[in-house]
């Protein structure tokens, strides 16, 4: 369940069909109602609830009954989606202190340095951090994100010809046509990704054969300390929605869309090891 990210304020209500809620900054005029889910959830789940009532979230604390139906849909209703976080992360990513990110900067040049490519693929481009380098690795670059406000930060800083970007969500088909890529690269995006099959899957269809793939990511083992992608808005930590996905999980999907798993590493911050590795990478090929 994706940590509880608050508006400053929110009103909530109930109607006779549906639970309304309101955001309400400080300040400001409240913005319009909007509707939540239908009372026959709450109903469903035997909660109890007052139509015609409203409560201000923080006060809803105080309201047991209520409390309890409510926390998840309030949940649902203001937790960012992936999109509309690194929209708003696009401002600050590149400014922002962010070990991870600049590690696979490091994984990226390390890993792909020794050749050069002739079509390479970027999922997930973000702002554009390992664009520029892969622009002068290869003849031709396509990268990807569905971030308007990331691709819109990686157009400014990406001046090399030969760089295509795209809007593009990787949990859909991507727009490519089969074969076209001597690389494919994947760097910090798949912890936003639940399902990993659909993304090796479209990777392998996207490769020529012989066609390599580098997916760069927070090591799980990390993950399983509570640590997950984040940045900071006016004091309130937003965390977009993370998923874990344990060594084990990318090297089967990798294998299972008939990839052939060529190396796996591990990559701390200097040389001490006594923490555990920050990334893991793994360079696939078909
Ligand atoms: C942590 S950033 C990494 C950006 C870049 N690869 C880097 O290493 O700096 C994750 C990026 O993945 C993108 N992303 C996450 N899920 C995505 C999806 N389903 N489709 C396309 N892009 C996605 C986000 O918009 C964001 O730009």
């Amino acid at each position: 369940m994706p940590r509880l990210v608050l508006q400053p304020y929110l009103r909530v209500r109930f109607s006779q069909t549906r639970l309304e809620y309101q955001p309400w900054h400080n300040a400001q005029a409240p913005a319009r109602p909007r509707d939540g889910p239908s009372v026959e959830k709450f109903k469903r789940g035997g909660i109890k609830f007052l139509p015609g009532q409203t409560y201000l979230w923080g006060a809803v604390w105080d309201v047991p009954h209520l409390c309890d139906g409510i926390t998840d849909a309030v949940n649902e209703m203001t937790r960012p989606t992936v999109r509309s976080a690194y929209d708003e992360w696009a401002a600050t990513y590149d400014s922002d202190r962010n070990e991870t990110r600049d590690l696979d900067a490091v994984v990226t040049r390390a890993m792909l340095g020794d050749r050069r490519y002739r079509r390479a693929l970027e999922v997930g481009c973000g702002t554009g951090k390992n664009t520029a380098w892969l622009a002068g690795a290869a003849d031709r670059v396509l990268a990807m994100d569905f971030s308007q406000a990331m691709l819109a930060r990686a157009r400014a800083s990406t001046r090399a010809s030969g760089v295509t970007f795209a809007q593009a969500d990787v949990t859909r088909p991507w727009p490519v046509v089969t074969g076209c890529a001597d690389l494919v690269t994947c760097s910090l995006v798949l912890e936003h990704v639940e399902h990993l099959d659909f993304v090796f899957t479209e990777a392998a269809r996207a490769l020529a054969p012989g066609g390599r793939m580098l997916v760069c990511e927070l090591h799980p083992f990390r993950q399983y300390l509570g640590k997950r992608a984040n940045f900071e808005r006016g004091g309130v930590r937003v965390e977009p929605p993370a998923f874990t996905h344990h060594v084990c999980d990318f090297v089967a999907a990798a294998a299972r869309a008939g990839l052939t798993l060529l190396r796996l590493d591990e990559w701390w911050d200097g040389d001490d090891r006594r923490a555990p590795p920050r990334l893991v990478s793994f360079v696939i090929e078909k």
